[in-house]
């Protein structure tokens, strides 16, 4: 093919969503001949159950470049990254930068594309919680105001896009990649091994199914406070008296919890239905085979909120405001 019809998209990631995100698109990319991709991975979720796991499950190529950057504070987080990107687009020189999601890794590659002068698509545009105290609400409006090409997956994101000024021609409603991955998961992630490995063989000796709720939380304005995090976790509890609750912990809540001094009651059998369950942060289609099963999902995550909405699941939303508003207007 002639190297002048070749469009060269580089695709950064950082994180567990941002995996799950960019998953679809890179198999949609390469179906396409005339489309050469490139994918960094940032190194902002670096332990094997939050990185390398996604990659196996989803079938994502190797990163073609990994950047040595993991945790930090935000500001030399996203700085790091922008100054170990920086070399990476002056070598490749791809015609579009592509982020996903609002994660910190998002805006720095998209800061760092737009200083270099490459243009940027940014896939989930347009969300908004109106809470700028998330600091996933500054990644969005920084991230959705450089980027040239705003991919959007739900209507409230095209309003949202129209009323900051976004000329029409910039933004698509393109609908949620997360959920392309879920449904082509979905009849793969039926793994009663994965159940039995949680523990909730117990109940298999009776004829029903095991009936459990899921939690996840990880949002900073809940872990990182240690009150609202102790409310919280009281009223687990008592939910854990009912019935058991399974809780792949985000290793951010999981050193907020061991700050606390917090601990689940591993002991208690799933049979007297007590307790919380705190388990490692699990695979996805651990996670998805558990989630679709569950009795009710309680979460603070973007991502959990949107899965439980298409697997028909109830789903609590631990927030007091969501930038998902379709999650309560046609979820569950
Ligand atoms: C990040 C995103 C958040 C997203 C979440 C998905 C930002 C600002 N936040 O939050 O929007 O919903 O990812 O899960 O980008 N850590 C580990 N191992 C890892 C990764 C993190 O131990 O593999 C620990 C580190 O101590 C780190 C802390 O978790 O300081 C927080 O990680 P970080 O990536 O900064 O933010 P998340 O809370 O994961
Ligand atoms: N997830 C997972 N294992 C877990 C918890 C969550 O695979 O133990 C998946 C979940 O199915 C969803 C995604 O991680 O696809 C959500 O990511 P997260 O909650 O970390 O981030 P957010 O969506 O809030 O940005």
């Amino acid at each position: 093919m002639n190297r002048k019809n070749v469009l060269k998209i580089l695709s950064v990631v950082g994180t567990r969503p941002n995996f799950i995100k960019i998953a679809p698109l890179l198999k949609e990319m390469k179906r396409v001949p005339q489309i050469e991709t490139f994918l960094v991975h940032t190194g902002q979720h670096y332990d094997r159950e939050m990185s390398e796991a996604f990659f196996e499950d989803l079938d994502i190529p190797a990163p073609d470049r990994r950047l040595p950057v993991q945790s930090g504070s935000p500001a030399s987080q996203i700085g790091e990254i922008m100054m170990c990107l920086e070399p990476v687009l002056s070598q490749y020189q791809p015609n579009v930068v592509l982020v996903v999601g609002d994660v910190n890794s998002t805006l720095a590659a998209a800061l760092a594309a737009v200083k270099a002068r490459i243009p940027v698509a940014h896939v989930e545009a347009g969300l908004r919680s109106f809470d700028r105290t998330m600091p996933e609400e500054t990644n969005r409006i920084l991230t959705d105001a450089v980027a040239d090409l705003l991919f959007v997956s739900e209507p409230s994101g095209m309003e949202n896009l129209r009323r900051e000024g976004i000329h029409a021609n910039r933004m698509f409603l393109v609908g949620n990649v997360m959920i392309d991955t879920l449904r082509r998961c979905v009849p793969g992630a039926d793994c009663p091994t994965c159940l039995t490995d949680l523990g909730l063989d117990e109940s298999s000796k009776t004829p029903t199914p095991p009936k459990y709720a899921v939690l996840t939380l990880h949002r900073q304005g809940l872990v990182d406070n240690p009150q609202r995090l102790m409310r919280v976790w009281n009223v687990m509890e008592e939910i854990g008296n009912e019935i058991p609750i399974i809780f792949p912990v985000h290793p951010r809540t999981r050193m907020r919890l061991e700050d606390a001094g917090l601990k689940s009651q591993r002991g208690k059998g799933f049979g007297n239905a007590e307790g919380i369950r705190m388990v490692a942060p699990l695979s996805y289609l651990q996670f998805i085979s558990l989630q679709r099963r569950a009795v009710m999902v309680m979460t603070d995550s973007g991502g959990v909120q949107e899965e439980t909405t298409v697997l028909g699941v109830p789903c609590l939303t631990l927030r007091e405001n969501t930038e998902r508003p379709i999650t309560v207007t046609q979820g569950t």
